[in-house]
């Protein structure tokens, strides 16, 4: 089952992306060789360039982030916000499927 993922840039741009259940929004991006998602450390929650932001009708339908993402999200390089994550910690379920990700201007 494929499931789809809407990043939007910083400009507003769309851009859907395939994402596959188990895996995470950043390895979708990834494979997608979306720009805006540099996920330089893989996913091991060590980089803080997979900062999305999500809006808050889908926020809520979210695990809550857990301490370590809280103290990664302190290292973005854009501002963090009420919804700003790691996609890399963003699982995709069938629940999610048409999940929103807004991109930040800049993940350095
Ligand atoms: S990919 Fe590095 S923190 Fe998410």
């Amino acid at each position: 089952m494929s499931l789809q993922l809407n990043f939007i840039a910083d400009d507003g741009t769309r851009q859907i992306v395939e994402a596959a259940p188990g895996k995470s929004a950043m390895w979708a991006a990834v494979q997608a060789g979306l720009e805006g998602i540099a996920a330089d450390c893989g996913g091991t929650m060590t980089c803080a360039t997979c900062h999305v932001r999500v809006p808050a009708e889908w926020a809520g339908r979210l695990p809550a982030p857990t301490a370590d993402e809280h103290a990664m999200l302190e290292m973005t390089a854009a501002r963090r916000e009420a919804g700003s994550r790691l996609s890399c910690q963003l699982i995709m379920t069938p629940e999610l499927h048409g999940l929103v990700l807004r991109l930040p201007p800049t993940q350095y």
